[in-house]
C-alpha cells in the first residue's frame, strides 16, 4: 500500500471520526532522520487544539507493528520521521522493475493535449534562437506521451503576413536565374534582406510594389500563391533536416495561414458577443479590467494580426481535437500576447480547455547576447555540427563512432538547455555543455553506458538491451548507499508527474542528476563484481533498474543513451 494511505489509517485510528485525506509522507529531506516524514501532526495539532508531539506519538503509537517500517520516531515539534523495513523497499523496487514504462502513471488516458513548439517563421534559416522552443516542446511532448496522453505535437509555423510580399518581389528581383532555379533557405533569406533594404528608400517605388505582391498573394494570384507554396516547402525541407538530427518529428505543421480564412469569422463573433469594439479605425478587445490592456483584432487597415490568427487556431484546435489543454512554447516575451488572447478565448466560452503558455528566457552564447550585431547568430545547422564535432574529439581516442559522436553532442545541447527552469534566461557555454563530470548531457550518458557495461561484464546477464536483466535474483537492499539509490529510483514516476504538471522537463533533469550522483557513491562505495553471488546479484539487479530509470528519463528529454561510450 501507499505510504500516505498506511500512516493516513494511523491517524484515523488514533483518532477516530476525524477527516484526514490531507495527510501526505513525503521523502525526508535530510536521510540522517530516516527515509521519509510526515509532517502532518501539526496541522492536526492546531486542528484539534492539542500538542502536536502528543499526537506524533499517538500515530507512532498506532503504527507499531505495520511491517512496512522498521523504525517511526517522533522529532521536534512532532515530526513523524519513519524508516521503511527492507522487504518493504526490497517488494517496492520489484514492484517498479515489473511495470511498464517504469512505473509512469497512465493519468493522460483518454485525453487529448496540443503542443505548439518550435513554430519558426518559414523563409529563414533556423538559428541557435529557436533551440529553446524545439527542445523544450519535445521535452513537454515526450513526457506528456508517456503520461498516456494523445499529443498532437503541431509545428504553428510562421508561414503567412507581410514578409511573403517582401519575398516575392525579392525572388523576382535580387536573386540570379540559377538561385532561383535552386532555391534554398539561405538564398530566401538573402533576398529578403535585400529586398527588405530597398522597401526602406525614399521614394517608396518598391515597398509599393511589395506591397502590391501581397496584395495578389492575399486574393489567390495562381502565380504568386505557387511562390509562396514553393518558400514554404524549402522552409520545411529545411527545417525537417533540422528535426531530424534533432530527434523531434510534429504530427502537424499548420501554419498561421492554415487559419487565414477563418479569422474574419472569429473578429464577426467578437463583434456579435459585443467583446470587440471600434476604436481609431482598429477593432479592439478591451482587457483594462484584467489589467491586459488592449487587443487589436483587426488592424485599421482591414488587416488581421497575430491575436486574430492565435483566436482562430484555439476555435480550429478545439473542433477538431477537443483537447484538455493546448500548451504553447514560446520566449517570454510573448507573455502579453497570450495573456490577452487566452483572456480573449475564455470571454468567448473557451473556457473547459486549458490554455497554457509555457515562456521560455533568453539564452546567450558563450557569455555573450545573441544578436547579428554580435556576429553570433549562429545557425542551428552549423551549432550542431560544431557539437557533433566536438563531441568527436572526445570520444575518437576511445574509439567513438561519428555516429556516437552526433548522439553526445547533440544530447549535451539539448541536456544544456533542459537542465535549467524555462524561464530562466541560460548562457550556452561549450565547456559546461559537454564537461564529463557535473550536470551535463554526456555526465549521465556516461553513466548509463557505465551500468550497461557492468552488466555486460558480470556475465549474469549476457546481452543488456537497456532494462532486460535476468529477474532470478531479487533486490536485497542493506547498506545505506544502495538504500540512498534505491529510495530515490522509486520517486522516478513522481518526478516525471511533476515535471508534466509544472511544464518543467528540468524537474525531471534534476531528479536524474541527482539520482546519478547517488549511484556513483553507491557504484563507489559498495563492491558489485567482487561480492559474494547472492549479494553481487542483488547488486547488479539495482544498478540495472538504475540503467532503466536513467534510460526511460533521458528519452522523455529525447536524449540519446548510447550504451557504449
Ligand atoms: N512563429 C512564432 C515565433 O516565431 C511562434 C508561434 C507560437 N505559436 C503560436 N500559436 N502563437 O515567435
Amino acid at each position: 500500500m501507499d505510504l500516505s494511505e498506511i500512516v493516513k489509517s494511523a491517524f484515523e485510528k488514533a483518532f477516530p471520526g476525524e477527516d484526514f485525506s490531507f495527510v501526505r509522507v513525503l521523502p525526508a529531506t535530510d536521510p540522517r532522520f530516516g527515509d521519509y516524514q510526515c509532517n502532518d501532526a501539526l496541522k492536526v495539532a492546531k486542528k484539534l487544539h492539542a500538542n502536536p508531539r502528543e499526537i506524533g506519538a499517538k500515530v507512532a503509537a498506532a503504527l507499531a507493528g505495520e511491517p512496512t517500517f522498521a523504525k517511526v520516531e517522533v522529532a521536534g515539534p512532532g515530526f513523524l520521521n519513519l524508516t521503511v523495513a527492507p522487504d518493504w523497499l526490497n517488494a517496492r523496487l520489484a514492484a517498479l522493475d515489473a511495470q511498464a514504462a517504469c512505473g509512469i502513471p497512465q493519468t493522460g488516458a483518454g485525453k487529448t493535449v496540443v503542443i505548439d513548439y518550435s513554430s519558426p517563421n518559414a523563409a529563414k534559416q533556423m538559428h541557435i534562437g529557436h533551440i529553446r522552443s524545439t527542445v523544450i516542446g519535445c521535452a513537454i511532448d515526450r513526457i506528456f506521451r508517456a503520461l498516456g496522453y494523445r499529443v498532437v505535437a503541431d509545428n504553428h509555423l510562421g508561414d503567412w503576413g507581410t514578409q511573403f510580399g517582401i519575398l516575392i518581389k525579392g525572388y523576382r528581383e535580387c536573386l540570379t536565374p540559377e538561385e532561383r532555379d535552386n532555391l534554398t533557405v539561405a538564398n530566401l533569406e538573402k533576398c529578403y534582406v535585400l529586398s527588405a533594404a530597398k522597401a526602406k528608400e525614399a521614394d517608396g517605388v518598391w515597398k509599393e510594389d511589395c506591397k502590391r505582391e501581397l496584395v495578389k498573394l492575399q486574393q489567390g494570384d495562381p502565380e504568386n500563391l505557387a511562390l509562396w507554396k514553393r518558400f514554404i516547402e524549402i522552409s520545411i525541407g529545411e527545417f525537417d533536416r533540422m528535426y531530424a538530427k534533432l530527434g523531434v518529428r510534429f504530427d502537424t505543421y499548420r501554419g498561421e495561414s492554415f487559419y487565414n480564412e477563418m479569422m474574419p469569422g472569429v473578429v464577426t463573433r467578437l463583434r456579435e458577443m459585443g467583446l470587440a469594439v471600434e476604436s481609431e479605425g482598429a477593432l479592439v478587445v478591451n482587457l483594462d479590467a484584467e489589467k491586459l490592456g488592449v487587443a487589436i483584432v483587426r488592424k485599421s487597415d482591414g488587416g488581421y494580426n497575430y491575436t486574430t490568427s492565435d483566436l482562430a487556431c484555439v476555435e480550429s484546435r478545439v473542433r477538431e481535437y477537443d483537447p484538455e489543454r493546448i500548451v504553447y512554447v514560446t520566449d517570454a516575451r510573448q507573455q502579453l500576447h497570450f495573456k490577452q488572447w487566452f483572456s480573449i478565448a475564455r470571454k468567448m466560452g473557451y473556457d473547459k480547455v486549458q490554455l497554457v503558455h509555457v515562456p521560455f528566457g533568453l539564452m546567450s552564447y558563450q557569455g555573450k547576447a545573441i544578436s547579428t550585431r554580435e556576429g553570433n547568430l549562429i545557425k542551428l545547422d552549423e551549432l550542431l555540427a560544431e557539437a557533433e564535432r566536438r563531441a568527436y574529439e572526445i570520444v575518437k581516442d576511445r574509439g567513438g563512432t561519428h555516429e556516437l559522436a552526433a548522439q553526445i553532442g547533440i544530447g549535451a545541447v539539448k541536456y544544456s538547455d533542459l537542465s535549467h527552469d524555462p524561464i530562466t534566461d541560460i548562457d550556452f557555454s561549450w565547456d559546461k555543455a559537454l564537461a564529463l563530470e557535473g550536470n551535463s548531457g554526456p555526465y549521465l550518458q556516461y553513466a548509463y553506458a557505465r551500468v550497461c557495461s557492468l552488466l555486460e561484464k558480470s556475465g549474469k546477464v549476457g546481452e543488456w538491451e537497456g532494462g532486460k536483466v535476468e529477474a532470478a535474483s531479487g533486490f536485497g537492499v542493506v547498506e545505506p548507499v544502495e538504500k540512498r539509490l534505491a529510495l530515490a529510483l522509486l520517486e522516478f514516476p513522481g518526478a516525471v508527474v511533476r515535471a508534466a504538471e509544472a511544464y518543467k522537463p528540468s524537474v525531471l533533469a534534476d531528479y536524474l542528476f541527482q539520482t546519478a550522483q547517488l549511484y556513483s557513491s553507491f557504484y563507489q562505495n559498495a563492491p558489485i563484481l567482487k561480492s559474494e553471488p547472492a549479494v553481487r546479484d542483488a547488486r547488479l539487479r539495482l544498478c540495472a533498474l538504475f540503467g532503466k530509470v536513467l534510460r526511460t528519463g533521458l528519452n522523455l528529454l529525447g536524449i540519446e543513451t548510447p550504451s557504449r561510450i
